[in-house]
Protein backbone atom coordinates (compact mmCIF):
# COMPACT_ATOMS: atom_id res chain seq x y z
CA UNK A 1 0.00 0.00 0.00
CA UNK A 2 1.37 3.27 -0.98
CA UNK A 3 1.73 5.86 2.23
CA UNK A 4 1.48 9.75 2.22
CA UNK A 5 2.08 11.52 4.94
CA UNK A 6 -0.77 14.09 5.27
CA UNK A 7 -1.45 17.19 8.24
CA UNK A 8 -4.85 18.07 9.99
CA UNK A 9 -5.03 21.78 9.81
CA UNK A 10 -7.54 24.39 10.51
CA UNK A 11 -8.86 25.72 7.20
CA UNK A 12 -7.61 28.63 5.68
CA UNK A 13 -9.35 30.94 2.97
CA UNK A 14 -6.56 29.92 0.73
CA UNK A 15 -7.44 26.75 0.68
CA UNK A 16 -10.35 27.60 -1.42
CA UNK A 17 -9.76 26.91 -4.97
CA UNK A 18 -7.94 23.15 -3.91
CA UNK A 19 -10.99 22.48 -2.28
CA UNK A 20 -13.30 23.11 -4.86
CA UNK A 21 -11.25 21.14 -7.11
CA UNK A 22 -11.12 17.96 -5.15
CA UNK A 23 -14.70 18.37 -3.96
CA UNK A 24 -15.77 18.71 -7.10
CA UNK A 25 -16.22 15.07 -8.18
CA UNK A 26 -19.55 13.11 -8.31
CA UNK A 27 -17.79 10.38 -6.64
CA UNK A 28 -17.21 11.92 -3.57
CA UNK A 29 -21.03 13.63 -2.99
CA UNK A 30 -22.79 10.11 -4.19
CA UNK A 31 -21.40 9.06 -0.38
CA UNK A 32 -22.27 12.06 1.49
CA UNK A 33 -25.19 14.12 2.41
CA UNK A 34 -27.58 16.20 -0.08
CA UNK A 35 -26.17 19.96 1.82
CA UNK A 36 -22.46 18.96 0.33
CA UNK A 37 -22.79 21.16 -3.24
CA UNK A 38 -22.56 19.55 -6.40
CA UNK A 39 -21.07 20.70 -8.42
CA UNK A 40 -18.31 22.62 -6.37
CA UNK A 41 -17.32 25.87 -7.09
CA UNK A 42 -15.02 27.79 -5.79
CA UNK A 43 -17.23 29.96 -4.31
CA UNK A 44 -18.90 27.08 -2.37
CA UNK A 45 -15.40 26.44 -0.66
CA UNK A 46 -15.19 30.51 0.37
CA UNK A 47 -18.55 30.43 2.01
CA UNK A 48 -17.42 26.79 3.50
CA UNK A 49 -14.40 28.52 5.25
CA UNK A 50 -15.92 31.85 6.03
CA UNK A 51 -18.77 29.76 7.76
CA UNK A 52 -16.56 27.38 9.56
CA UNK A 53 -14.09 30.62 10.64
CA UNK A 54 -17.10 32.23 12.40
CA UNK A 55 -17.48 29.18 14.93
CA UNK A 56 -16.34 29.03 18.19
CA UNK A 57 -13.11 27.70 18.86
CA UNK A 58 -11.88 25.18 19.31
CA UNK A 59 -12.64 23.97 15.55
CA UNK A 60 -15.12 21.00 14.87
CA UNK A 61 -13.72 21.13 11.10
CA UNK A 62 -10.06 20.37 9.59
CA UNK A 63 -8.39 20.24 6.27
CA UNK A 64 -7.00 17.65 5.09
CA UNK A 65 -3.54 18.91 3.72
CA UNK A 66 -1.35 16.42 0.95
CA UNK A 67 1.54 18.18 -0.85
CA UNK A 68 1.15 21.23 0.89
CA UNK A 69 -2.30 21.16 -0.52
CA UNK A 70 -6.16 21.03 1.24
CA UNK A 71 -7.59 17.72 -0.42
CA UNK A 72 -10.13 16.73 1.72
CA UNK A 73 -12.11 17.42 4.92
CA UNK A 74 -13.70 15.93 8.12
CA UNK A 75 -15.62 17.58 11.43
CA UNK A 76 -17.64 16.68 13.88
CA UNK A 77 -21.26 17.86 14.63
CA UNK A 78 -22.02 18.54 18.34
CA UNK A 79 -25.48 17.18 18.75
CA UNK A 80 -27.63 18.99 21.49
CA UNK A 81 -29.82 18.91 24.19
CA UNK A 82 -29.91 15.58 25.57
CA UNK A 83 -27.96 14.07 22.87
CA UNK A 84 -25.18 16.75 23.59
CA UNK A 85 -23.28 13.88 25.03
CA UNK A 86 -22.14 12.60 21.37
CA UNK A 87 -21.30 14.19 18.00
CA UNK A 88 -21.69 12.92 14.61
CA UNK A 89 -18.14 12.41 12.17
CA UNK A 90 -18.32 12.94 8.49
CA UNK A 91 -15.45 13.23 5.84
CA UNK A 92 -14.24 12.87 2.81
CA UNK A 93 -11.08 12.83 0.32
CA UNK A 94 -9.94 14.04 -2.99
CA UNK A 95 -10.50 10.79 -5.19
CA UNK A 96 -6.78 11.02 -6.36
CA UNK A 97 -5.68 10.41 -2.81
CA UNK A 98 -8.15 7.18 -2.54
CA UNK A 99 -6.73 3.55 -1.07
CA UNK A 100 -3.21 4.90 0.93
CA UNK A 101 -4.98 4.65 3.93
CA UNK A 102 -4.88 8.40 4.79
CA UNK A 103 -8.54 8.47 5.93
CA UNK A 104 -7.62 5.80 8.24
CA UNK A 105 -5.08 7.61 9.92
CA UNK A 106 -7.00 11.05 9.83
CA UNK A 107 -10.30 9.30 11.38
CA UNK A 108 -7.91 7.83 14.04
CA UNK A 109 -6.43 11.38 14.87
CA UNK A 110 -9.82 13.23 14.62
CA UNK A 111 -11.15 10.74 17.30
CA UNK A 112 -8.56 11.63 19.65
CA UNK A 113 -8.47 15.70 19.22
CA UNK A 114 -11.95 15.39 19.60
CA UNK A 115 -11.81 13.72 22.69
CA UNK A 116 -9.10 15.73 23.88
CA UNK A 117 -10.91 18.86 22.84
CA UNK A 118 -14.47 18.31 23.60
CA UNK A 119 -16.53 17.07 26.61
CA UNK A 120 -17.83 14.28 24.62
CA UNK A 121 -18.68 10.54 25.07
CA UNK A 122 -19.35 9.48 22.01
CA UNK A 123 -18.70 9.79 18.24
CA UNK A 124 -20.65 8.46 15.63
CA UNK A 125 -20.41 8.13 11.69
CA UNK A 126 -23.57 6.84 9.61
CA UNK A 127 -22.24 5.84 6.09
CA UNK A 128 -24.61 4.54 3.89
CA UNK A 129 -25.16 0.58 3.33
CA UNK A 130 -23.00 0.76 -0.04
CA UNK A 131 -20.39 2.97 0.97
CA UNK A 132 -18.07 0.34 1.79
CA UNK A 133 -14.74 2.09 1.79
CA UNK A 134 -16.05 4.05 4.79
CA UNK A 135 -17.67 1.07 6.47
CA UNK A 136 -13.73 -0.21 6.28
CA UNK A 137 -12.01 2.98 7.08
CA UNK A 138 -14.24 2.98 10.59
CA UNK A 139 -13.85 -0.58 11.17
CA UNK A 140 -9.69 0.04 10.59
CA UNK A 141 -9.98 2.90 13.16
CA UNK A 142 -11.70 0.77 15.83
CA UNK A 143 -15.06 1.76 15.35
CA UNK A 144 -17.66 -0.48 16.32
CA UNK A 145 -20.55 -0.98 14.17
CA UNK A 146 -23.27 -0.86 16.97
CA UNK A 147 -26.62 -0.85 14.30
CA UNK A 148 -28.09 -0.61 11.27
CA UNK A 149 -31.16 1.76 10.66
CA UNK A 150 -33.12 0.50 7.83
CA UNK A 151 -34.48 2.26 5.31
CA UNK A 152 -33.23 5.32 6.90
CA UNK A 153 -32.33 7.96 4.13
CA UNK A 154 -32.77 8.85 0.34
CA UNK A 155 -29.75 9.35 -1.80
CA UNK A 156 -30.10 9.62 -5.73
CA UNK A 157 -33.82 8.66 -5.30
CA UNK A 158 -32.92 5.08 -3.61
CA UNK A 159 -33.74 4.27 -0.48
CA UNK A 160 -31.11 3.13 1.29
CA UNK A 161 -29.71 2.09 4.78
CA UNK A 162 -27.70 3.93 7.04
CA UNK A 163 -25.02 1.52 8.95
CA UNK A 164 -24.40 3.33 12.99
CA UNK A 165 -20.79 3.09 13.94
CA UNK A 166 -19.47 4.63 16.86
CA UNK A 167 -16.45 5.30 19.37
CA UNK A 168 -16.47 5.49 22.80
CA UNK A 169 -14.43 7.75 24.91
CA UNK A 170 -13.75 4.58 27.41
CA UNK A 171 -12.50 3.20 24.78
CA UNK A 172 -10.57 5.95 23.26
CA UNK A 173 -8.54 6.23 27.25
CA UNK A 174 -8.17 2.42 27.00
CA UNK A 175 -6.62 2.75 24.21
CA UNK A 176 -4.26 5.68 25.64
CA UNK A 177 -3.24 3.85 28.27
CA UNK A 178 -2.48 0.92 26.41
CA UNK A 179 0.23 2.76 24.41
CA UNK A 180 2.13 3.47 27.51
C1 LIG B 1 -14.31 6.84 2.07
C2 LIG B 1 -12.99 7.57 1.84
C3 LIG B 1 -12.92 8.74 2.79
C4 LIG B 1 -11.85 6.59 2.13
O1 LIG B 1 -10.59 7.27 2.18
P1 LIG B 1 -9.22 6.48 1.91
O2 LIG B 1 -8.10 7.34 2.34
O3 LIG B 1 -9.25 5.96 0.54
O4 LIG B 1 -9.38 5.26 2.96
P2 LIG B 1 -8.29 4.17 3.33
O5 LIG B 1 -7.29 4.06 2.25
O6 LIG B 1 -7.81 4.46 4.71
O7 LIG B 1 -9.17 2.84 3.42
C5 LIG B 1 -10.07 2.50 2.37
C6 LIG B 1 -10.39 1.01 2.43
O8 LIG B 1 -11.53 0.72 1.63
C7 LIG B 1 -11.22 -0.27 0.69
N1 LIG B 1 -12.08 -0.05 -0.47
C8 LIG B 1 -12.10 1.00 -1.30
N2 LIG B 1 -13.07 0.87 -2.21
C9 LIG B 1 -13.70 -0.30 -1.94
C10 LIG B 1 -14.79 -1.00 -2.51
N3 LIG B 1 -15.45 -0.52 -3.55
N4 LIG B 1 -15.16 -2.19 -1.96
C11 LIG B 1 -14.49 -2.70 -0.90
N5 LIG B 1 -13.46 -2.05 -0.30
C12 LIG B 1 -13.07 -0.89 -0.83
C13 LIG B 1 -9.75 -0.10 0.44
O9 LIG B 1 -9.19 -1.25 -0.12
C14 LIG B 1 -9.26 0.17 1.87
O10 LIG B 1 -9.26 -1.02 2.65
P3 LIG B 1 -7.93 -1.89 2.94
O11 LIG B 1 -6.97 -0.99 3.67
O12 LIG B 1 -8.42 -3.01 3.76
O13 LIG B 1 -7.41 -2.29 1.59
C15 LIG B 1 -12.87 8.06 0.39
O14 LIG B 1 -13.03 6.97 -0.45
C16 LIG B 1 -13.90 9.12 0.08
O15 LIG B 1 -13.70 10.29 0.30
N6 LIG B 1 -15.06 8.69 -0.49
C17 LIG B 1 -16.14 9.61 -0.82
C18 LIG B 1 -16.77 10.29 0.38
C19 LIG B 1 -17.17 9.35 1.49
O16 LIG B 1 -17.52 8.21 1.28
N7 LIG B 1 -17.14 9.87 2.73
C20 LIG B 1 -17.56 9.14 3.90
C21 LIG B 1 -19.03 9.38 4.12
S1 LIG B 1 -19.62 8.47 5.54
Amino acid sequence: METTTYKLREWQLSDAASLAENANNIRVWNNLRDYFPHPYSENDGIQFIQMISAKPKPATDMAIVVDGKAVGGIGIIPRTDVERVSAELGYWLGEKYWNRGIMTQVVKEMVSYTFLNFPLQKIYATPFGFSIASQKVLEKAGFEREAILKKAAIKNGKIVDEYYYSFFRTQWIANVHHRF
